[in-house]
């Protein structure tokens, strides 16, 4: 059936460029490798169809414009080759669910939940389902390019993108945008693993230049890069608007030619970020297309870049490279052979999908005297904030998607034009309230918006438990202040306690928040945002009908004094700009060599401090034991632990696997992980390989692992002594 469709869909496309009078050159015929059907179309391009691949434009009409006719309205558009059956790229954001682009299309999408709540997860199976649903959605719509696959690691927690990205650590979030964007790419859609590299904050983020030695690179947020492109094999990457070493992402010779072309063997086309580019000498550095091109000073990569290609024989090598590479992309991808087709969207099983997503990716902080799960302990309920009674919260940018029946409610948050639109705070159609009051059948459900501290302090006393929403709204363009919770919610939440010991507090944030009111509470769940049905999700959490399994993936401090750099740099100047405005400006630099490879939990350990919550952290309704933990080495190390579940409910825990010393020098890394299912009482012995990058530092042009013992440790986070083991590895090099 699967391959009657496929056929048809090939002929089709065939069928319709011989009538338009395409050529299919000799090697484009479906047996060939991608590789040698990009260099029979790029040889048969005339001079000017050499600079059509290269360009792409803004999708939206009200910034550009009429658009083509074959464009789709979204994040951009790349005009295609007809004569030559090359098809247009279009473009859309996509990185929880396809964007809904400030409003310009109207139609619905399956909301997914946050980045950080996919990454708590643990679950990569899970993360490609994800994807691969959100890339059906795409397809539907006439999308055949997804600009997701966000893997920028979460050096800075008041970072206004942390909601889309994977947490703090290379290896998980490696892991889990590989599984991504493997499951964007099973329906023959590219994806786009992004911002290349170290845009990892907000504030200036044209302007901020960041400072890192190759070491703390590597073994940083590039390894991240790495084992996501590894794992999913993306059809582009994209540069990043920061500067890295004085030079802008997309016009950076060591990071485009030398890291991930050179070094890693990438095969694939460097994309820039919309209005990223400096100028036509971006060609020579690296980059490979150039998109949104109205937002830079210039269309570089057009006439200009054709002209340069006429004169010098290292601009002409390097379009016709440029041109393979994206061609390469929609070969490999087969964007050729399944053209996207419109249709309608199965927003029920979709949504279901997100919300297995939220309700894995929920996090139980706290659970004093087993609070929770509340099923039929209490007789009244107050549910108080968070605009409980609408839905739940989402991030804003250009990642904001637009739920099937659009948002419950928007809260806008200022500014002017296409800031105004992009930026305001949507809830999804899932109110958290509604889910609560059907469970609870018994209870007394009553709601509180928590305007008003008095009358929500008054509602609380008056019920047996009370349960606080609070949220903290973040946008792409914009950093969160500090990590307290916004418009005065701690001191509520601090009231609320006072007045009710029982009270539950549920977290709605993009990343890490402090807790003040931490000792005052019973129970804490971090739901992050939960997407398209999150309100199910947390009630279904709350009430026991799901036993929480998520654990964080990344650190929460105790107060932005643990970090390493307590003050943001630059957020007291910083403007919230979609569009970058024109002139020069001086650059804001940022020093990662003050943390270096030590993001998040590596930072507390080796500063010895204490987080508020540890990277990995997660409680649940049962009990879990590691035992037995063995490591071998050999070229594929690994870690084998039993895990058993030693409580009264069926539950699923996460294995982590840590490395904590180094041939004698204490470090603490995240080796392994696997999320493991168990009945009560049920135990298995996992197996987990070791990427020997992991156990290895970056020695000038390669990996070493120094010989000599390795010491490792099994457990719950990456606080938790854990049980230990051993194992004897000799020297050994490795490439980039
Ligand atoms: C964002 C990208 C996004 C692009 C297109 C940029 O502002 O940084 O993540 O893909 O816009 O919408």
């Amino acid at each position: 059936m699967l391959k009657t469709k496929w056929i048809g869909s090939a002929a089709a496309v065939l069928a319709a460029a011989m009538l338009q009078g395409a050529i299919i050159p000799a090697a484009t015929g479906q047996s060939a490798s991608p590789d040698a059907r990009a260099a029979a179309t790029e040889a048969a391009m005339t001079e000017d169809e050499r600079t059509l691949l290269t360009r792409g434009i803004v999708a939206i009409p009200a910034l550009v414009g009429p658009l083509p006719e074959d464009a789709v309205i979204g994040a951009g558009y790349v005009p295609g080759i007809p004569r030559l059956g090359v098809p247009a790229l279009t473009e859309t954001d996509a990185s929880l669910g396809v964007s809904f682009v400030g409003g310009m299309r109207s139609d619905g999408a399956t909301a997914l939940p946050s980045g950080m709540a996919i990454a708590a997860t643990w679950n990569p199976e899970l993360a490609n389902a994800a994807g691969a649903m959100i890339a059906g959605e795409a397809r539907a719509k006439g999308f055949n390019v997804l600009l997701a696959g966000g893997v920028n690691l979460m050096r800075e927690p008041r970072n206004g993108r942390t909601f889309e990205y994977l947490g703090e650590d290379p290896l998980l979030a490696g892991v889990m945008a590989g599984a991504s964007i493997a499951g964007i790419q099973s329906q023959h859609m590219i994806a786009t693993v992004k911002h290349l590299a170290f845009n990892n904050q907000e504030s200036h983020r044209h302007d901020v230049d960041v400072k890192i030695g190759e070491a703390a690179a590597r073994e940083s947020e590039l390894l991240a890069f790495q084992i996501a492109i590894e794992r999913g094999n993306p059809g582009s990457v994209m540069c990043a608007y920061n500067k890295v070493r004085g030079h802008k992402a997309c016009d950076s010779d060591y990071l485009l030619n030398q890291v991930i072309k050179r070094d890693w063997g990438y095969k694939g086309f460097v994309m820039s970020d919309w209005g990223s580019v400096p100028g036509v000498g971006a060609a020579l550095n690296g980059l490979d297309q150039q998109s949104g091109s109205q937002l830079d000073a210039a269309l570089f990569f057009g006439t200009e870049l054709a002209e340069k290609a006429r004169e010098d024989a290292a601009y002409a090598a390097r379009l016709r490279d440029m041109n393979r590479r994206i061609l390469r992309s929609i070969y490999a991808a087969g964007l050729d052979r399944h053209p996207p087709v419109k249709g309608p969207i199965d927003f029920a099983a979709n949504g279901a999908l997100s919300r297995q997503v939220a309700e894995q990716g929920i996090v139980l902080l706290k659970n004093r005297g087993d609070i929770l799960p509340l099923a039929g302990s209490a007789n009244s309920i107050a549910v108080i904030g968070g605009y409980a009674d609408s839905g739940v919260l989402s991030g804003g940018g250009s990642s904001q998607v637009h739920g099937a029946d659009g948002p419950a409610l928007i809260v806008p948050m200022g500014g002017e034009g296409i800031t105004a639109m992009v930026l305001n705070q949507q809830y999804h159609r899932s109110s958290p309230l509604k889910a609560i009051a059907a469970r609870a059948a018994v209870a007394d459900v009553v709601y509180r918006d928590g305007r008003y501290i008095s009358e929500a302090v008054t509602a609380a006393r008056q019920a047996d438990v009370a349960i606080v929403f609070a949220t903290q709204w973040q946008g792409e363009v914009l950093d969160a202040g500090d990590l307290n919770l916004p418009s005065g919610q701690d001191e509520l939440i601090a009231a609320i306690a006072r007045a009710n010991p029982n009270t539950i507090v549920v977290l709605e944030t993009g990343g890490p928040v402090v807790m003040p009111w931490l000792d005052q509470t019973a129970a804490v769940l971090a739901a992050w945002y939960p997407g398209a049905q999150g309100g199910e999700a947390i009630a279904r959490v709350l009430f026991g009908e799901v036993n929480p399994s998520g654990r964080l993936p990344a650190t929460f401090p105790a107060s932005t004094a643990q970090l390493p750099r307590p003050v943001l740099d630059g957020l007291a100047t910083a403007k919230p700009e979609i569009i970058r405005s024109p002139g020069a400006r001086p650059p804001v630099p940022v020093d990662y060599d003050i943390d270096g490879s030590d993001i998040g939990y590596r930072w507390f350990a080796r500063k010895k401090q204490s987080p508020l919550f540890p990277f990995g952290f997660g409680l649940s309704y049962t009990s879990f034991s590691q035992s037995a933990l063995t490591v071998t080495g050999g070229k594929q190390p690994r870690a084998t632990v039993t895990v058993a579940n030693t409580g009264k409910r069926a539950g699923a825990t996460v294995a982590q696997v840590y490395l904590v010393s180094q041939a004698g020098r204490d470090t603490r890394r995240l080796a392994a992980f696997q999320r493991v299912e168990l009945a009560p009482g049920e135990s298995r012995r996992v197996t987990m390989s070791i990427d020997p990058r992991l156990l290895a530092n970056w020695a000038g042009q390669g990996w070493q692992i120094p010989g000599g013992t390795y010491r490792f440790v099994a457990a719950s986070s990456a606080e938790d002594p854990g049980i230990a083991a051993q194992v004897w590895l000799p020297e050994r090099r490795m490439k980039p």
